[in-house]
């Protein structure tokens, strides 16, 4: 065992937004999905995260935001790098968003995609980015999806160990340039956690059964309407999934409303416009923000009618964006 290692890296990752969603696992431990997930990478959430072994064993710190903060599945994350590397050396953390953590905008999406290649970078561990969306995975599932830019498919895979559920890349953001604008209706962290609200309607609501067995049918839908670039049928088959999503969460007991009113509001919104000839598609996650899918052109339009939505805090747009990457040290 190599006892010591120092080495220090920075990786920055972006945030994704799930057009098919992930919601549910076939195995907690291992965090493997129970289905498999689409996304698009967004250019404008990122996170950047330092990692700095050191010289001798103990307690790994981790600053997030400037805050201390405690992570056990970041502690975890850091151990399984550490056997890979053969060492027990303790890390420092340093992690900063440039959004509000834990609001339903997948800071644990681009916080876990950056720590897995920032953590393998500073131990000097050679992982390929199949290796790393599945170490990235084991944050959290969406986080496997932000190792790649663009579109992004998570295979829910079938093998015990998990070694068949990664991301790979399905389209180049430069290839089909779109936009999502984020409506902000609240910047409190979400009361019920995916994890505890995935496992809770696996375990109570009468539509999970269905939600697992339309997911593949969904995916295929949702790549063959990527392929030919049919911006309606996406934006279709996005809130579809969006919706089926949060009626299952809406009928697990207890009941998932991550819901409120700015959030209902912000969806007429995306709906008026739609009528009004402007080609907008919402989607949401386990959080109350609305995310709007549109093109470049109609982004400014799509902002400035949620930012006048009343309770919406701040409507951000964002491209596209590409994968994780390390950054240069000065
Ligand atoms: O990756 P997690 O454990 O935070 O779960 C993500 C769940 C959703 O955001 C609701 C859906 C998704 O696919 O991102």
């Amino acid at each position: 065992m190599q006892e010591s290692l120092s080495g220090t890296h920075t990786a920055r990752a972006n945030s994704n937004i799930a057009l098919i969603k992930y919601w549910g696992k076939r195995d907690a431990a291992l965090n493997l999905p129970a289905v498999g997930s689409i996304s698009v990478t967004l250019d404008a959430l990122s996170t950047q995260t330092t990692v700095a072994f050191r010289a001798g064993t103990g307690e790994d710190e981790l600053l997030l935001d400037g805050a201390p903060a405690s992570a056990t599945r970041a502690h975890r994350m850091l151990d399984l790098i550490r056997e890979r590397a053969g060492t027990r050396s303790a890390a420092t953390v340093t992690s900063t968003n440039n959004f509000p953590t834990g609001a339903g905008l997948a800071s644990s999406a681009s916080g876990f995609a950056a720590l897995a290649m920032a953590a393998c970078a500073a131990a000097h561990v050679d992982a390929s980015p199949r290796e790393l969306s599945i170490l990235a995975r084991r944050g959290s599932g969406s986080a496997a999806r932000s190792i790649f830019g663009g579109f992004v498919e998570l295979h829910a895979g079938t093998a015990p160990d998990g070694s068949d559920a990664f991301a790979e890349p399905i389209l180049d953001a430069a290839d089909w340039p779109l936009s999502v604008v984020v409506a902000i209706t609240s910047r409190e962290a979400k009361s019920v956690s995916s994890t505890a609200g995935m496992g809770r309607s696996a375990a109570s609501s009468p539509f999970y059964p269905a939600w697992t067995d339309t997911a593949e049918q969904d995916l295929a839908d949702m790549r063959s309407a990527i392929a030919a670039r049919d911006f309606a049928r996406v934006g279709e088959l996005t809130e579809y999934s969006c919706l089926k999503l949060h009626a299952l969460m809406i009928t697990t007991r207890p009941a998932l409303i991550y819901w409120n009113a700015a959030t209902v509001a912000a969806i007429h919104t995306v709906r008026e416009l739609r009528d009004g000839g402007i080609p907008v598609y919402f989607t949401i996650d386990a959080g109350p923000q609305v995310k709007a899918l549109c093109t470049p052109a109609d982004a400014p339009a799509v902002a400035q009618a949620l930012s006048a939505v009343a309770g919406v805090h701040e409507a951000r747009t964002s491209g596209l964006g590409g994968g994780a990457h390390l950054v240069p040290r000065p």
